[in-house]
């Protein structure tokens, strides 16, 4: 494996790669990699020729008081989880390959990202969709994956790519889960060992949604109250949202019928955590 820190370099490497006809299976993450990304991996690994992961935790998606500079590293640990996943590439720029001085170009989907996190997280889903959008001229994939956990970035990011005509399919991987069913996050390494278990309200309310669901509760205002209890149940927790809404759209539904997305962002001390079930009905 090899670790490409030059975005010339990475380009030269993709173009070669395409020329001789083999595919580009691509990974973006911000590292300190867990099963989640790597089920990415196996997936990418599946599907094409040559694996490419981007490790960049990137500036412009965190606000001002956001976690950007304690956000967890350890290029070390990744490249070792990277290299058995079978990943061939590593591209690993730096934020002033990235965004030299006078950087000025951004992209922004516009109506996804108002919703959900967008609420919270003034200006995240346009960091976020503009190093996508770069990453994807850099590595010129056949087919990139993203997982079902942040489920917004995922519709933000189909949009996108669809719209600048980019030409690459966008797969999105099921959610990878702890044995007690804590959605995996870089993030859960800032819990302590109490908040770690309470962390396990956001699983519980979704669990307590689907089930509610399957009992033939159609009202979403009864559902998102009763997830509101559970979570509420812990004092370390703070809701920044318990969302019922339209999986395709993103907008709120008050009936549950069709494709549904529950989704809720709940901060335990310090720690934002995000969690989401999709359902049909
Ligand atoms: P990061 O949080 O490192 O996540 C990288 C990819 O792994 C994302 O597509 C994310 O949805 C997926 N992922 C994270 N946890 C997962 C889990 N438990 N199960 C399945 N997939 C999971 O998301 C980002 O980085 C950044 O915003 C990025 C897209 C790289 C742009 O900077």
């Amino acid at each position: 494996m090899k670790i490409i820190t030059s975005i010339k370099e990475m380009q030269q490497y993709a173009s070669r790669i395409k020329r001789s006809g083999k595919t580009i299976g691509f990974v973006p993450t911000m590292g300190y990699l867990h099963q989640g990304h790597l089920s990415l991996v196996r997936q990418a690994k599946r599907d094409n020729d040559i694996v490419v992961m981007s490790i960049f935790v990137n500036p412009i998606q965190f606000g001002p008081k956001e976690d950007f500079k304690k956000y967890p590293r350890d290029l070390k640990a990744d490249s070792a989880q990277a290299a058995s996943a079978g990943v061939d590439i590593i591209f690993y720029p730096s934020s002033k390959t990235m965004y030299p001085k006078d950087y000025q170009t951004y992209v922004e989907v516009v109506e996804l990202s108002k919703y959900l996190c967008g609420m919270s997280r003034p200006g995240h889903f346009k960091g976020v969709a503009t190093v996508v959008a770069k990453l994807f001229n850099i590595v010129k994939p056949d087919i990139a994956y993203f997982g079902q956990k942040d489920a917004q970035q995922a519709a933000v990011i189909k949009r996108m790519a669809m719209d600048l005509n980019i030409g690459l399919k966008v797969k999105v991987m099921p959610i990878v889960r702890e044995p007690d069913g804590l959605a995996m996050s870089s993030r859960n390494a800032y819990l302590s060992p109490p908040q770690r278990k309470d962390a396990l309200v956001l699983k519980n309310a979704l669990q307590k949604a689907v089930c509610m669901i399957r009992s033939d509760e159609k009202n979403a205002e009864k559902i998102k109250l009763c997830m509101r209890k559970i979570v509420n149940s812990v004092p370390s927790s703070k809701i920044e949202y318990i969302s019922i809404i339209d999986a395709a759209f993103l907008r709120d539904t008050k009936e549950i019928k069709g494709n549904i997305l529950i989704a809720l962002a709940v901060r335990i001390g310090n720690t934002r955590l995000i969690d989401n079930v999709k359902i049909r009905i």
